[in-house]
Parts: structure tokens; sequence; C-alpha cells
């Protein structure tokens, strides 16, 4: 029962490092930069499924076109058409996995986490994530999906699979 226990756990751990992949999303008008890819980590299908009292990581791997000082970080929440300032915690994205100063033509990954507070409402709605550079251009502007959602109760989800 319990070796039965452990290879059930490895087995989600395994299943966890195999959801880092892209998310589809939609470039809102990257101007002096290029995105090359976005994670959302863990988001097992799309759109992802972010379970209140939780926090995601959020992986956007870009190329600069431009050299810039520093980065900004503007997070949205597009509720029917109306964007909502969403605040993260670090905004300045120097301390988010990019070295500053920023070079001309340097990959870079962006790197931050998404805390979903356990007071947001069950909605859906779309994330609008812009980073801007010491002119405040935009180095990456994305969208996605994305559906805030309640965790099951263990034991409901048990039951059913027991029998
Ligand atoms: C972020 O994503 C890039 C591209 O997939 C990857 O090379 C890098 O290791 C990731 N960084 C982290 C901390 O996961
Ligand atoms: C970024 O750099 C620009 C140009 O040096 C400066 O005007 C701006 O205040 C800086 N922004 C931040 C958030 O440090």
């Amino acid at each position: 029962m319990a070796s039965f226990s452990i290879s059930v756990l490895l087995l989600l751990a395994l299943g966890v490092t195999a959801l880092a992949e892209p998310v589809r999303f939609l470039d809102c008008g990257s101007q002096v930069g290029k995105i090359e890819e976005v994670d959302v980590i863990p988001c097992s299908t799309q759109p992802c499924k972010l379970h209140k009292g939780e926090s995601y990581s959020v992986n956007v791997t870009f190329v600069s076109g431009v050299p810039s000082q520093n980065s900004t970080a503007l997070v949205h929440g597009i509720l029917m058409g109306i964007e909502v300032p969403f605040p993260i915690p670090q905004p300045d994205g120097c301390k988010c996995g990019i070295n500053c100063p920023i070079e001309k033509g340097k990959t870079y990954s962006y790197l931050n986490k998404l805390p979903v507070k356990s007071e947001y409402p069950k909605m859906k709605l779309v994330v609008k994530w812009t980073l801007l550079d010491d002119k405040k251009n935009t180095l990456f502007c994305w969208e996605i999906p994305i559906e805030i959602v309640v965790i099951k109760i263990q034991w409901q989800d048990k039951s059913q699979e027991d029998w």
C-alpha cells in the first residue's frame, strides 16, 4: 500500500514536470521585442484553469530588439472587454530573471509568479501581460484566456474512484 502511494506520487511528480508546455497566446503589440514562448506552470489544459489560493509560474522567452536600462511589467485582467489592473508582487523585470541592462538581439527568459488570491471570484477572463523598456515601448505583450476555478474537495474525488 505504501509503495503504491509512492509510485502514484512519482507519477504525479513526473506529470507536473511534463506540464511545462508552451501556451497559445495572442501577441498584443510587442513593438521592440519578439516573443518566442510563453509558459504557465502548471497548466495542463488550455485555457489554463487556475485554482484560487495558488500561485503560478510564468516564463516568457523573448528576444529584445533594443537596448534598455530597465524593464517594468504591467498585468491586466480583461473582463467583458474592460481592462482591470492586476497587481503583481514584483513589477521590476530586472528582478525577474532578466540581467539588466538589456542588450539588443539577446534572448531573455522573464520569470514571474501569478498569484491567484482566494478572494477572486470564479470567472473566465483574459490575462494581458506587458513588459515595457526604459522608453515605455513594449518589449512584449501577450494575452491568454484563463479560468479561475475552485479546487475540488479531495474526498469527493476519492469516493468516486474507490468503488
Ligand atoms: C524558460 O523557458 C525557456 C524556453 O523554454 C527555457 O529554456 C528555460 O530553461 C525556462 N526557465 C525556467 C526557469 O524554467
Ligand atoms: C528606466 O530608465 C529610464 C531611462 O533611464 C528612466 O527614465 C525611468 O525612470 C526608469 N524606470 C524605472 C522603473 O526605473
